[in-house]
Parts: C-alpha cells; structure tokens; sequence
C-alpha cells in the first residue's frame, strides 16, 4: 500500500516551497506535537545548574520545563505542570530549591520530580493516592559538549545519533578543550516571524554580504575588521555548505591555524590575544579532535533541527506568527578574561536583542512573515532554486555537500526534514543520514 503524505510542501526539483506551513494554525500545532514533541531539544548548559539542586527553567516548544540536578547530580528535564490540575511549580528563571511545592493546593515535588508530600494524604484521599505514579512529567536527557538536550519522545533514537556526524563540525567550536565551555545568557526577546525563518536564515549564506552591509561597514570602521564582501561568500575554496539529519552547517577551512574560531567580539586591537589563545591550545585540541579539525576546520553559520540558531540560541514558537528568541553565547571555560569580555559585548552587538546584524535579519524576517499572510501573496510559492540538484557526496566533509557555497541547498533539506518529521507516524519513519566520519582524537560526545 502507497503511504498517502499529508505534507507536500517543498519540491526539491525546483526549490518551490509553499508559504502557507508559516501562517496556518492547524499546521503550528502539529508542529508542537511531531516535532517538538518528538526531536532533540537544546534547552541549556550544564552550568546553569552547577551544583546538586540547582534548577533553570526553560522550554521545550511551547511547553515550561524544568531542568534540574537532583540530590545524587543527575539532570532532569521536567513538565513544569503540577499532576494535580495542571499548575505550574515553580515561575522564577532559576535558583537552587530541594523541593517544590505547588502553590494550588500545595502538593509538593522533590528536584528529581517524585511527589513528595499531598497535603491530606489521608483526610482527602483516604490514602489511596499512587503518588509513585504521579511525579512530574520527565523527558528524556542528554548533554553535548556540556548543552543540555531533551525529548518528549522515549523511542527517539540517541543523541549521539540525532545529531549524527553534524558533531564532526559541531566539536570545532563547543567541544575543543578539557575544561568545556562557559555560558553567558539568554538574553530574550520577542519577534513576530514564524519561528522556522530565522532557522533557515542562518544557514543562509546569500544575504550575508547584502543584509548584512552597514553592520559590516561599521565593524570595519569601529573595529578595524575586515569586511566579508560578495566576492569572499561566493568563493567556494575554503567554505562548505552541507546538511546532516536536518541541521545545516556551513563550514570552512583556516588560512592560518591560530586564527580565532569566534567571528564578533574580535577587533585589530584584540586579536593577538585571541591569536595566542588559539596557538597555546593547539596542542590539547590536536589530540582531542585530530589534526585535521583541530588546525583546519572552523565551523561557521549553522543550525540544529529543529530550532537552534546559530550555537545554543534558540527560536521557541510562539504561534504561528510569533517567535521567543534566547540568545546565549558559549567560549571556553578557560578562555582569558579579557577575551570572554570582548566575546560577550561582540555578540550582543551583533546577534543580541540589540545587536546590529539581529536587527538587519529581524526586519527581512518579518516582511518574508508578512509575505504569508494574504491569499493573493501565497499563491506564489518561496524561490529556494539556487543550486538544486548540485550536491553530493564528498570523501573529506561527511554529509550532503553542496557544490557550491551560496546555495539553498540547506534551506532546501531544512523544509525536507521538516515535512519528514511531519509526515511521519513515530520515529520509525525519520530517516537518519548515515555517519561515516571519523573521529580522531578523544573527545567524545560528552565532552
Ligand atoms: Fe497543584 Fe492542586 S494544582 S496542588
Ligand atoms: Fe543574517
């Protein structure tokens, strides 16, 4: 029997995507559902609950989670919904509690979410209450390199496995030394495009040199940077653009093996310490991930499927036509001061709420929103065309490479991920790209 597919929406022969999946309610809330019930969600670091009952809270699409460490160290990523009737526990950002006790009626849950206390456990309930069974919805949890992942779905494949060998290129920047990374963050903000948009945006190579100038032209002015011009992006010597299990990674190679791995935050004034800071650990990233990705690879723009933009910052859907954004920026632990500093006002003037290049995206993510809105506008569908078909194999970049760096390529396998997900009935349906990398040195997922 012919399995009958409810989304059809990107044609991959012409890169014609049909605008309608960022506007229609009914489609907003099957997203909720298969995928952001079902995929692997970042929702933080590892550092925000350093010690034992520590707590963050956060989000899993449109659900309040609560991530926390219990007594014995271990995280938990839970529904923030008391089993009652359905109240949150907890409403602050984050704090250390051993438990938590809903302000209803009081039912009281410890930081690894088994219900603890029932006021008149006897008196109300006759004692015949199965509190075993009513601990906190849990999801389940793994860590990357120190950022925490969880899904809803307990027949989801491994983490290891969703991300499959987008890892390869993901170690270059989160996974280079020992000590792991620090976390600065979130910074959040509202904005009203369909959430999928600043997804497929930053992957998206094109618009960089033309979006992207006057914030160029002044960090060339302020900060003494050279500017990425047209003829740079279109250079397909040293960059590559390929998609793995539905994340998108844009990756390129040094010129010289102490250049900085961080794009803002850099200026002719501090560059050296960052030159210096990459040389001293050569040595200790060389045997962690290789030669070859320790001294060459640099992981540029890229996306995790289904909501992470750029490193571990994050497109919550708010409704079709509203995103929560979180920005958080990640470096090494062990990183000088001065260069965590100069890390930390580098992307909030570029990528934060008030940063330059949000703000030039922010604008043309929200007129391509707009441009979904009306009937007349929908009937023409979106022009994702640039280098359909030209993609393969390649023996030295796992992955589906793109011939060519500009590309929609990734957009293309983006919108083709997101209609697997869609169409699909469980995860026995999504397909998981082959990995075929090999992993030299010791780092491991874990870090
Ligand atoms: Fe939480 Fe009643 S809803 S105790
Ligand atoms: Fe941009």
């Amino acid at each position: 029997m012919v399995a009958i597919k409810k989304y059809d929406v990107i044609d991959q022969s012409t890169g014609a995507l049909d605008r309608s999946i960022f506007i229609d309610e009914a489609v907003y809330q099957e997203e909720l559902e298969k995928i952001f019930g079902r995929a692997w969600l970042m929702i933080g670091h590892e550092s925000l609950v350093p010690n034992t009952n520590d707590f963050f809270h956060t989000y899993m699409g449109e659900d309040p989670v609560i991530l926390t460490r219990d007594n014995n160290g271990e995280l938990h990523a839970m529904l923030n919904m008391c089993r009652h009737r359905g109240n949150r526990i907890i409403r602050a950002d984050d704090g250390n509690a051993k438990n938590f006790m809903c302000t209803y009626h009081g039912w009281t849950y410890s930081s690894d979410g088994s219900l603890e206390h029932v006021p008149g456990e006897e008196r109300v309930y006759f004692n015949e209450l199965d509190k075993e069974e009513l601990g906190l919805v849990q999801a389940r949890v793994d860590t990357y390199a120190g950022i925490v992942f969880a899904t809803w779905d307990h027949e989801a494949p491994t983490l290891e496995e969703y991300l499959g060998d987008a890892r390869w290129y993901l170690d270059t920047l989160f996974n280079r030394k020992d000590c792991g990374t620090a976390v600065l963050g979130p910074v959040k903000w509202m904005e009203p495009v369909n959430w999928k948009t600043p997804v497929d945006n930053c992957s998206d190579n094109y618009h960089v040199p033309v979006t992207h100038l006057g914030s160029m032209l002044a960090q060339e002015k302020v900060m003494g940077r050279p500017r990425l011009t047209g003829e740079m992006q279109f250079n397909t010597e040293y960059h590559t653009h390929l998609s793995i299990n539905g994340h998108q990674i844009t990756t390129g190679y040094l010129l010289e093996e102490d250049d900085p791995r961080y794009f803002h935050g850099t200026t002719a004034d501090n560059i050296h310490i960052f030159k210096d800071y990459q040389r001293e650990s050569l040595p200790e990233v060389e045997r962690r991930l290789g030669s070859h990705r320790a001294r060459k690879l640099i992981l540029q723009n890229h996306s995790l499927f289904p909501n992470g933009v750029l490193g571990l910052r994050l497109a919550l859907p708010r409704g079709p036509l509203m995103t929560e954004f979180w920005h958080f920026v990640t470096y090494e632990a062990d990183a000088p001061p001065v260069m965590a500093d100069a890390l930390r006002w580098g992307h909030g003037g570029a990528n934060g709420a008030a940063g330059t290049f949000e703000q030039d995206d922010i604008d043309n993510w929200r007129s391509v929103t707009e441009a979904a809105k009306t009937p007349i506008a929908r009937k023409f569908l979106n022009n994702l065309s640039a280098g359909v078909g030209r993609f393969g194999q390649r023996d030295d970049y796992p992955g589906l490479v793109s011939d060519r760096y500009v590309s929609e390529h990734n957009q293309r396998h983006y919108y083709k991920r997101w209609q697997d997900f869609m169409n699909a009935d469980s995860w026995a349906d999504i397909p998981l790209d082959q990995q075929t990398a090999i992993y030299e040195g010791d780092a491991g997922l874990h870090g």
